[in-house]
């Protein structure tokens, strides 16, 4: 009989109080609260089903072990295999992104998180959230598993707008849901600056976040900015939350920037970009607000009634651009 596939699907989400920089990398432990948006058309798709041997497939293609994504994945199931006290096994694991590959989009939130919920499904032979949460599985466990993967997939296990909150410990920090999708019906138009491959990954970034100077004067200011997030996020007043976005990211850059050697994600379209965006709010009235990923691509957020007038921008402009808005949470079900 053919083994049973499990597939989950996941959101991607885009940091609105950005993650960077770890309390303890071990324990992926991050120095700050963060708070994001979850993704509607982001995703992964991630089959897992017992098999003869181990295998690999991303995007259709059979992945070496040897190929470093291979090797990530196989160093979170390690892990889960752990967690779960079962006895590692053989999986074929396919996975998947809805959106193009190689355009830096951080791809790792839906793909830790899509692993961690099909692989622990696929283990646990849970065919559904309900099944895993009568075998003690909880959405919070899995969040708080699947962000030893990616510290940012812990975010995408829930829609809507999330926190993740730092604790005083790797064992009491936790993600949470926020809001629901419904509460604030936010754009979020990926415009395409540049999709060539990070200069250097996010894992190997935070490590350096402390050798800047601004990192701590960094750390005693973001309690105040996620006061003030949260308060623009639970009023929908996106004049409040869009230059709270907007100093955030360029903080996190300041950060990535200000050490030795520096890690420059942006280019030089990226200011441009930005000074454009900021010219057509204050002169034109369109109401958007970027924040940026660790990349040179800029996450424009409007509500939906300014949509139009700024994708007929863009287009005038010759961008490329993705379209997504908030989104809901991770599905699982079977296949035979
Ligand atoms: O989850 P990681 O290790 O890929 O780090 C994500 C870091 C940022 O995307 C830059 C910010 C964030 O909070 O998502």
């Amino acid at each position: 009989m053919a083994a049973t596939v499990y597939l989950a699907e996941a959101p991607s989400n885009i940091a609105f109080l950005k993650y960077w920089g770890k309390a303890d990398a071990a324990a992926q432990w991050p120095a700050n609260d963060s708070l994001s948006m979850t993704l509607r058309n982001a995703r992964t798709e991630t089959s897992v089903q017992r098999s003869a041997q181990s295998e690999f497939y991303f995007n259709g293609h059979k992945l070496s072990s040897q190929d470093p994504f291979a090797q990530k994945a196989m160093r979170h199931l390690a892990f889960l295999f752990d967690m779960l006290e079962e006895t590692p096994i053989h999986l074929r694991i396919e996975t998947k992104n809805t959106f193009p590959d190689s355009c830096g989009i951080a791809s790792s939130a839906s793909g830790m998180a899509a692993l961690t919920l099909a692989t622990v499904a696929c283990l646990l032979e849970a065919p559904s959230w309900d099944s895993l949460t009568e075998q003690g599985i909880s959405r919070a466990q899995l969040a708080s598993w699947a962000r030893k993967g990616s510290g940012s997939a812990c975010r995408s296990f829930w829609g809507g707008f999330v926190a993740w909150e730092a604790a005083a410990g790797p064992a009491s920090q936790r993600a949470y849901p926020l809001f629901p999708a419904e509460h604030w019906r936010l754009c979020d138009i990926l415009l395409l600056i540049s999709i060539a491959p990070k200069i250097i990954s996010s894992s190997q970034g935070h490590l350096t976040a402390w050798d800047s100077p601004l990192f701590l004067p960094r750390l005693s200011g973001l309690p105040t900015r996620k006061r003030a997030m949260l308060e623009a996020l639970a009023t929908q007043d996106l004049s409040q939350l869009g230059p709270l976005l907007e100093q955030e990211a360029l903080e996190m850059h300041s950060i990535m920037l200000s050490v030795e050697p520096p890690i420059c994600y942006l280019t030089a379209d990226t200011s441009a970009w930005i000074v454009q965006v900021r010219r057509w709010r204050q002169e034109e009235g369109l109401e958007v607000y970027f924040t940026i990923d660790a990349g040179p691509n800029l996450h424009l957020i409007c509500e939906p009634a300014a949509k139009p007038a700024l994708l007929s921008r863009l287009a005038q402009a010759n961008a490329q651009w993705l379209e997504d808005e908030v989104g809901t949470g991770p599905t699982l079900c079977t296949r035979r």
